[in-house]
């Protein structure tokens, strides 16, 4: 059930005769979009239909003068992604997501759903992924705010990265699990893998969906229960999307700590509720109360970010997760939070407010490369 890397399929040497031969196919019949598969400057591409390409590039979106030959060369590419990827658009199945063979990730939605037509965007695949020296640099956090995330992964605090599309939230996940200390068994679960850990025991596992005729196949919820078996030390779920929610809370209140997932929330708060919800897509027989307050008690952590509209991405709150009040309502605790500095910028902001979590490094005295005698952790 290991699959391989992304970045291990991009040197065509590697490919077996069949995905080289999809693989030159596709390039052909990607034709019009190719230059932007191939340009590192630009890291999604938005078909809208065979005349609409859009790309993102510098975290803004342009429209290009490329277009398809018609409806239906366009059709034929489309045709190709999903034949390679060993997925269908059927009348029942409007949408697929997949990895193409240089690892982009592809979403496709399909008429009727898709009004204007077959519609679908190219998340690319980056051989370099950002890392924390290059969010601070870019502003999407503070050092002080990576440095007290660092300790939190130390600790293994369970944390949820928390953003919308396009956010950062992958980038971010995958930043904080080069925290995780090296000799811990890490086990990655994803619906197509992005994730790039750089630790020697990893272990990846990617959701497949079964075959034309419903045969075979695995879901997240059956690889996250297979998972529990393999002793890992953390798990980490690129995307919290249904069931699994549930899963994942349960193995964060019996033990399993230092896990991280993500999940589409606009605020820390929302993000708590997404998960209730998706906790209950789980199909477990529990009262809504007794499961926000196992998700209060199984979250230490959410991070959230968020993309602003000059295209820059960023950190703007990282809370606590305290317990539910007395009114039954899920409680956070702002650690940081962007806000504007003496200077009139925008920028990633202590609250004052003491984290739990210091106190833990104060009692633990835990051997962390942290500065106690900084004002921050005074
Ligand atoms: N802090 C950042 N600053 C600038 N660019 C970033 C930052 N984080 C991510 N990006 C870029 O933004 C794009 C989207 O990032 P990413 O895939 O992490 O987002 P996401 O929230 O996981 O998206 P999705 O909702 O589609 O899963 C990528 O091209 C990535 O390189
Ligand atoms: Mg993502």
């Amino acid at each position: 059930m290991e699959t391989d890397t992304p970045g291990n399929e991009s040197g065509s040497s590697t490919l077996d005769p069949q995905t080289q031969l999809y693989k030159k196919s596709m390039r052909r019949l990607l034709q019009p979009i190719q230059k932007h598969l191939d340009n590192d400057s630009i890291s999604e591409v938005m078909i809208n239909g065979f005349d609409k390409i859009y790309v993102e590039s510098g975290g803004k979106l342009h429209k290009t003068l490329d277009q398809f030959k018609d409806e239906e060369s366009w059709e034929a590419a489309v045709r190709n992604i999903t034949q390679f990827v060993g997925k269908r658009l059927t009348p029942e199945n409007l949408s697929i997501e997949a990895r193409l063979p240089d690892g982009h990730r592809v979403h496709i939605i399909q008429a009727p759903a898709a009004v204007g037509g077959t519609s679908v965007a190219i998340r690319k695949f980056a051989q370099e992924k950002l890392d924390i020296e290059q969010l601070i640099k870019f502003g999407s956090m503070t050092r002080q705010c990576a440095e007290f995330l660092g300790i939190a992964v130390h600790l293994a605090k369970n944390v949820i990265v928390s953003g919308g599309t396009g956010s950062g939230k992958t980038t971010l996940l995958n930043c904080l699990s080069s925290m995780i200390p090296a000799d811990e068994r890490i086990i990655v679960l994803e619906d197509s893998t992005e994730l790039q850990l750089q630790q020697e025991h990893v272990v990846q596992f990617e959701v497949k969906p079964p075959d034309a005729y419903g045969r075979g196949g695995i879901s997240m919820r059956e690889l996250f229960r297979g998972t529990l078996r393999m002793r890992p030390d953390r798990i980490i779920v690129g995307e919290c999307r249904g069931g699994e929610a549930i899963d994942m809370i349960q193995a964060m209140n019996s033990g399993h700590g230092g896990s991280m997932s993500t999940a589409h929330a606009n605020t820390p708060i929302d993000a708590l509720a997404r998960l209730e919800v998706m906790s209950l897509m789980g199909g477990v027989d529990m009262p809504l109360s007794a499961i926000r307050a196992q998700i209060s008690s199984a979250v230490d952590l959410v991070i959230q970010i968020n993309r602003f509209h000059d295209g820059t991405r960023k950190l703007t709150h990282v809370s606590e997760v305290g317990d539910v009040d007395e009114k039954g309502r899920s409680t956070v605790r702002d650690i940081f939070t962007l806000a504007e500095n003496a200077d009139g910028d925008e920028r990633l902001q202590w609250t004052g407010n003491q984290p739990e979590l210091n106190k833990q490094v104060t009692r633990a005295k835990a051997d962390l490369a942290i500065d106690l005698t900084s004002e921050f952790w005074r």
